[in-house]
């Protein structure tokens, strides 16, 4: 610290900059459905499958806020054994290139440090270069590739995230 300086020091959660994570709740799950369906398309979560995944995970389900409204998640899931899979991950045009999805990712991969997990997988179509941008940021690398992982003409590459307890 400067000598002689006599401020308060800035926290976190005073800059308005810094994007809001938290754990999902029921609630959210509209706003989820929402992104998924402006996100994924023809391959969004219908909202009963969300429904079902969040009695079985939503408490490791991560979601961003801007103005008081969900903008960005993560859908987190864990086996008995260890391994998590992030089931899905978006964040909403309006409010992207703001960290959201850095910061998403990050209060994610903390969650699945505090559930013990040991490794995380995640799937991506190969040229989505701003997902695989921030994957690899946080620590993911490739792990396997699959032509059809969602069917014919939807390939994805599988990226894993080591997690060293
Ligand atoms: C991927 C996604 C979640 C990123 O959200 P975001 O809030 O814009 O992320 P951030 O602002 O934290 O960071 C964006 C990063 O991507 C980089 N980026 C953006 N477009 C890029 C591109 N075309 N190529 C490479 N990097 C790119 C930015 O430079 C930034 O990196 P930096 O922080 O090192 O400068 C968002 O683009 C999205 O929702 N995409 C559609 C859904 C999706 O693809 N989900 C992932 C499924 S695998």
């Amino acid at each position: 610290m400067r000598q002689g300086w006599r401020g308060t020091p800035l926290l976190a959660f005073e800059q308005p900059d810094v994007p809001a994570c938290r754990t999902a709740s029921l609630s959210d799950l509209d706003a989820i459905r929402a992104l998924e369906v402006v996100e994924f398309e023809h391959l969004a979560y219908p909202y009963f499958v969300l429904r079902q995944l969040f009695e079985l995970h939503g408490a490791n389900w991560t979601v961003a806020e801007d103005a008081g409204e969900v903008c960005g998640y993560v859908l987190t899931a864990i086996d008995g054994d260890s391994t998590a899979w992030f089931l899905g991950f978006a964040v909403a045009p309006g409010c992207r290139g703001r960290g959201y999805g850095r910061a998403l990712l990050e209060a994610a991969l903390a969650q699945c440090r505090t559930i013990r997990a040991e490794q995380v997988f995640v799937t991506v179509k190969p040229g989505n270069r701003a997902a695989y941008h921030l994957y690899k940021e946080v620590g993911f690398v490739w792990a396997d590739h699959d032509v059809a992982y969602f069917g014919v003409g939807e390939p994805r590459d599988v990226l894993v995230h080591r997690i060293y307890h």
